[in-house]
């Protein structure tokens, strides 16, 4: 059986998505089945980051109510093998039944790949809790900030009440100048956040250029930015890949 991992946040715009469409990528390169699904429904951008802007037809609610089967929403990836991507609904989950058939979904979805990555709406709504409560682990994607950390510390605690108690955190934007005129280190961040560290990424360029161009930063030139993904990915694999903090 597959796993199904939610990409959360306290705050918004932390880089859930960002790191949804480069750890998918990573994982598919790798040679695992992976799909990703965009739970931000109302706000959804996932198939920008994937380069797939427009292309698919149907949402995770066509698949929910019935209006089509899961193989008509799902889209295989054009450039990455083995990567596939079911986006969301341009409005936002309001009803109960649309929320656990979200979360029926993703249930089901791991028993067809090896990975689901599930690209969460910011902190704690509907769509967090449908994501969350089909999750085996999740990632949190946090800056280090003090204000950054207090709202992704309340996230993890939400998701160990939920039972998700495979809880690991990426610490992303990284600025290490930043870090050290502000006295902050990621030490702080990890200890008051309260989550396993999973990987470090630099505050790059490369993210928004490769953003801007709507091509996946996994098909982009090489950068510091791809490089700590592909590592972060192999740790989520299960392999032993040390977290480079200088
Ligand atoms: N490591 C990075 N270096 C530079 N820019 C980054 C990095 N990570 C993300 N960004 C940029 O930050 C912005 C927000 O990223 P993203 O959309 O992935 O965040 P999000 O958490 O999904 O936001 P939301 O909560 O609105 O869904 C984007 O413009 C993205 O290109
Ligand atoms: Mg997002």
């Amino acid at each position: 059986m597959g796993k199904a991992i939610v990409i959360a946040s306290g705050k918004g715009g932390t880089g859930k998505t960002t790191a949804t469409a480069a750890l998918s990528s990573c994982l598919a390169l790798a040679g695992k089945t992976v799909l990703c699904i965009d739970a931000d429904a109302g706000l959804k951008n996932l198939d920008l980051c994937l380069g797939l802007s427009d292309k698919a037809v149907f949402d995770f609610g066509d698949v929910i109510s019935g209006r089509c089967g899961l193989e008509d929403a799902v889209i295989p990836h054009p450039q990455l093998p083995r990567l596939f991507f079911l986006t969301a609904p341009v409005d936002p989950i309001t009803s109960a039944e649309e929320a656990e058939g979200l979360t029926r979904l993703i249930r089901f979805t791991r028993d067809i790949f090896d990975y689901c990555l599930i690209d969460s709406p910011a902190g704690l709504g509907s769509g967090f809790t449908a994501a969350a409560a089909a999750a085996d682990c999740a990632v949190i994607v946090s800056a280090s900030d003090p204000s950054s950390c207090r709202d992704s510390a309340r996230v993890v605690m939400e998701l160990r009440d939920m039972g998700v108690a495979d809880v690991r955190l990426v610490v992303n934007r990284v600025h290490k100048g930043i870090l050290s005129r502000t006295k902050q280190t990621i030490d702080d961040a990890v200890d008051s956040i309260g989550a396993r560290l999973l990987g470090i990424v630099p505050e790059d360029k490369h993210v928004i250029l490769a953003a801007a161009a709507q091509q996946p930063l996994a098909l982009s030139k090489n950068s510091d930015a791809l490089s700590a993904f592909e590592r972060i990915a192999r740790r989520m694999d299960g392999e032993k890949v040390p977290i480079l903090t200088k």
